[in-house]
């Protein structure tokens, strides 16, 4: 049977770090509150003259070196982000022009946490029909360029950062072995960019409002987070027709260390074998999964024959859960 195997991955990370002491300078929070209710010490922040595009393109160079192939090898871009450069071309566009990589097809996910899983089962279904043979997949996000840094609520969730993978078609047992996924779009409105679409576009008004940066109602998002994200990875351990005991390593969407505690609660999966890196980075929506996944790579946390379960959740809602086999 043909499937997608992850031939290679890397992650990026801006330079400059903010702690939770630093934003308590900013807003009325407090590093103790921030530890506690949800994990997060520090978070990377982008430069003014970085774009999400300039992330994607760090960790894919990455990824092509460790996979050792040619970046004109690739026959397909997916990034998700829902913090691109621009409304349109594409990320994955602008990462075309940026690497020099032939004219290939290149486009975006806009699935928010869950936007590289939904590359990633994307990409895994174009290997199977042989639409596509090399494919590079990223999750990126400068989530603090679309953050309203007045509000506490927040604002000091989220960070930026990019990961990605090259994944290749293989005829062995090891590569993408099982997928979910899943949406829900009554549930928008508790966590949304309002305003910069059609539905309300750019006015003085929309940004005098503060429509164009993330609205969340976090403990409704909360609730409906722990349900999914359970959901998702006891469906993709059941579908690759394994059991919890044959996991690994789970690699579980960071947004919050209670989410995870909850998830791996109900999943039957110990927290030895979860990999945590909220503490350092925050939430990086779509690019949480990869950065962790080359993270864990390069700390040979993943050896061969090892099968590491993904599950994320995310605005939208979206979800979505992947096992896959090293
Ligand atoms: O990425 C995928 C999607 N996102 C998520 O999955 C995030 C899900 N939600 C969460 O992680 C949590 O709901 C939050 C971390 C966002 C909030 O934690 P919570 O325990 O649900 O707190 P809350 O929203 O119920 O707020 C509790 C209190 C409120 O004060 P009052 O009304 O009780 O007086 C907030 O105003 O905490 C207050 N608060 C803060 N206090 C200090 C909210 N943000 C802060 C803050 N510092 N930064």
């Amino acid at each position: 049977m043909i499937r997608a195997k992850i031939i290679g991955t890397g992650h990026f990370l801006p330079a400059r770090v903010m702690t939770n002491d630093d934003w308590a300078k900013r807003v009325d929070t407090s590093d103790e509150w921030i530890v506690t209710r949800t994990g997060i010490r520090e978070r990377h922040i982008a430069s003014d003259s970085e774009a999400t595009s300039d992330l994607v393109c760090e960790a894919s160079k990455q990824a092509l070196d460790a996979a050792q192939v040619d970046k004109n090898s690739l026959d397909l871009i997916i990034v998700g982000t829902i913090s691109g450069d621009t409304a349109y071309p594409s990320t994955a566009n602008w990462v075309q022009k940026k690497m020099g990589i032939k004219p290939i097809p290149s486009f975006d996910i806009g699935a928010a946490c869950s936007g590289f899983l939904y590359g990633l089962i994307l990409a895994n279904s174009f290997i199977k029909t042989g639409v596509a043979k090399r494919i590079l997949v990223a999750g990126a996000e400068i989530m603090t360029k679309i953050i309203n840094w007045e509000d506490r609520n927040t604002c000091v969730l989220f960070g930026d950062g990019a990961g990605a993978v090259v994944l290749e078609a293989t005829e062995g047992d090891t590569g993408i072995i099982s997928t979910c996924w899943g949406a829900d779009g009554n549930l928008g409105e508790l966590l949304y960019q309002p305003a910069g679409g059609s539905a309300i576009p750019a006015s003085i008004e929309s940004v005098q409002k503060r429509l164009h940066t993330v609205h969340m109602k976090g403990n409704e998002v909360f609730k409906h987070a722990v349900l999914r994200m359970q959901e998702a990875a006891v469906e993709a351990i059941r579908l690759a027709g394994i059991t919890s005991d044959d996991i690994s390593l789970y690699i579980p969407h960071q947004a919050n260390i209670r989410i995870i505690e909850a998830t791996i609660k109900r999943a039957k999966i110990p927290i030895e074998k979860t990999y945590i890196n909220i503490d350092k980075i925050a939430n990086i929506s779509s690019a949480t999964i990869p950065i962790a996944l080359d993270q864990a790579f390069r700390e040979n946390r993943i050896k061969p024959g090892d099968n590491v379960l993904l599950s994320s959740f995310g605005a939208g809602f979206t979800w979505a859960g992947v096992v896959v086999r090293f």
